[in-house]
Parts: C-alpha cells; structure tokens; sequence
C-alpha cells in the first residue's frame, strides 16, 4: 500500500510517500522559520499561507523523488490536529481534494501519533510494548503503547510543554525564534551549578509534569538585581539540566510503573543532545533501552505522517467515505 502524507499543523510543511512494502520513496520538508523570526514566533496566518504557497511544490517533488505519479497511491494521509486552525485548513483541504479527484481514501492522522510511530521508521525499529515520551513543541506526554491506536496515557504536563518551556526560556534571555535548540547550543557553551533551579513534580509521585514555575525561576533570574549578560550560558544549561533530569525521573518511573524495558523519544525536543545522554545512561543502568526517530524525522515531518496513515489503514482503518475537510485543532 502506497500512502502520500502531508504534514502542516504548524510551521513545516511535509509531504512523503511511504510504501508498506519498500518504505519511505519520496519525502520533501520546508520549514517557514526564517518567514517566523522576525516576528519572535509563529504567526498563524503567515504559517497559512506559506502552506498554501508551498503545497502544490511539495507534492510534485515528494511524488518525483518516489518516481510515482498520484494516481498510484491508495490513500492519502493528513494532519488533521492538533496544530493552527488555519495551517491544518490548508493540509487538510489540499488532500482532501486530491483524494477526491484520484478517487481514492483520505485519512486524518493525529499529529501527536505521527510522532509517537516514527521511531519505528528508523533502522533499528523498538517492538510493541513501549513507553513513550512525547516531547514536542505543544505536548509532553508519557504514554503505554501496547500497539498501533492502543495508547494509554500515564502522565502529562499540567501547563507548559517542555518544548514551549525551552522557547519561552530562551525569549527570556534574549535568544531568537526557535529557541529550544538555541538554547541547546548555548547551554553547550555554559557550566551548571551557578543557579539552583527547581525541579518542579520531580518528587510529585506520579507521571505528570510541570515546567512554568521554571520558567518563572529564569524570568527571577534575569530580572533580578545583579543580574550579568555573561552569564546567560550557564543559565541554559542549568536551566537544561532542570528540564532533563525531571523527563529522565519521570521516564524511568513509567518503564518502572509499566515494567517494560523499551523508551521511544519522540518530538522537536528528543532532538535534545542532553537528554538523550541522559536518558541513555539512565535507561543503561537499569537494562532498558531507548529509541529515538531517525533525526531528520524528530521535528515536523510528513513522512511520519504517510507512515502513521498507512499503519493504521494497514490495521484495517475505515476512512469516512462522505467528502469533507476534517480538522481538529484541539484534538
Ligand atoms: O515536534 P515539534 O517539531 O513541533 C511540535 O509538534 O510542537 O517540536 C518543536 C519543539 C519546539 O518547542 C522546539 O524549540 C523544540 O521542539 N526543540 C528543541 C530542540 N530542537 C527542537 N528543544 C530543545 N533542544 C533541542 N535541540
Ligand atoms: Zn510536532
């Protein structure tokens, strides 16, 4: 079964063709971040219409890399939440449409699912059960995945996402948009120890998290007396070094809780060198492993996407037959 993905529930505009059989054939990426950067921060409707801009390029150049035209694909998957009202209009409409011109099924796919699955894309796939944590821009969560569709949620953020805690601790101290992996580098170039930051629901004694009132503590920092431009890299990395060691506490407490021995990392922020060496060395100690997507997939992409849609067609998924374009933006 052959599946064209499209990806644009925020600023990256994905297409990929995947293959039950042969793989991932054609994949093509534009990210909006430098239309963003000025402005500190996605503006939705600019998002929308580079979407629209962009699409109909994209999927002529995913359906060229695979060598197939668009009627040789049985389905067409697209992100249909949660993201922007406006960007996932434009996704959804474009394959929707398509769908329906070819005559063939199109399926919306939850965004958060593309991610939870496309560690499996990668050379060395985890086998069902696992744990995974979801660290995205908008989301973290930690999940029991017993099989494609078969999630169990056992514990999220409470307010900010990890992801929206590293951008907005990096507006704080003066980096540019996008700042998680601004701050990553910067914090590279820092010591820890110098601040001594919370480690907010670390002892909470369940899976959920909190990362605001850590946020807080940075904004204390930086607008407090004596505060010193030179020291902005050791604030990220203390600040870092908060962020990891409560996703790798908590982490382990699920494989624990569950008592699996496989953690897949997921989402913009398992990109995170720091985390992954922690939640690497953690997970060693105790016999269990991790699994991270291929990097190039952790951000927003559409081939996991196309790779979640044909799963779950593949799994017997019935598309709604009746045409219409499906959005859930706080799915
Ligand atoms: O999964 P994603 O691409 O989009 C969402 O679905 O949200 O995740 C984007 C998030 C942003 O908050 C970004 O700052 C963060 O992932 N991110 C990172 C790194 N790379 C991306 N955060 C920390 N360290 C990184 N290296
Ligand atoms: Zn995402």
């Amino acid at each position: 079964m052959k599946v064209l993905g499209i990806e644009t529930s925020c600023d990256e505009t994905g297409v990929a063709v995947y293959d039950t059989e042969a793989g991932l054939l054609g994949q093509s990426l534009h990210s909006q971040i430098d239309l963003h950067a000025v402005y500190g921060g996605v503006v939705p409707e600019l998002a929308s219409r580079d979407h629209i801009r962009r699409l109909p390029i994209l999927v002529r150049q995913a359906l060229a890399e695979a060598g197939l035209d668009i009627g040789a694909m049985d389905a067409i998957a697209y992100t249909a939440g949660p993201g922007l009202a406006g960007a996932l209009l434009v996704g959804a409409s474009v394959a929707e449409s398509m769908a329906m011109a070819a005559g063939i099924p199109a399926l919306p796919v939850h965004h958060l699912e593309g991610h939870l699955l496309s560690p499996l894309l990668a050379a060395d796939p985890p086998d069902f059960p696992f744990v995974a944590l979801l660290v995205s821009g908008g989301h973290t969560q930690l999940m029991a995945v017993t099989g494609v569709g078969a999630y169990t949620l056992l514990g999220e953020s409470l307010d900010d996402a990890a992801g929206e805690a590293f951008d907005k601790t990096a507006k704080l101290i003066g980096l540019g948009y996008p700042g998680g992996p601004q701050l990553a580098a910067l914090a590279l170039q820092g010591t820890t120890g110098r601040f001594k930051l919370p480690r907010p629901m670390l002892h909470s004694g369940d899976l959920d998290f909190s990362f605001s009132g850590l946020k807080t503590a940075v904004l204390n920092v930086v607008s407090g007396p004596g505060w010193q431009a030179e020291w902005a890299a050791d604030l990220a990395a203390d600040f870092q070094q908060a962020v990891v060691e409560v996703l790798t506490a908590k982490s382990l407490a699920a494989l624990k809780q569950t008592g699996l021995k496989s953690l897949v990392v997921a989402g913009g922020v398992g990109a995170n060198v720091q985390l992954r060496a922690g939640l690497d060395s953690a997970t060693r100690r105790r016999g269990a492993r991790v699994y991270y997507p291929e990097p190039a997939l952790c951000t927003d992409n559409g081939a996991m996407i196309a790779f979640a849609g044909a799963l779950r067609l593949a799994g017997g998924a019935r598309p709604e037959q009746a045409p219409g374009v499906r959005i859930r933006p706080r799915w």
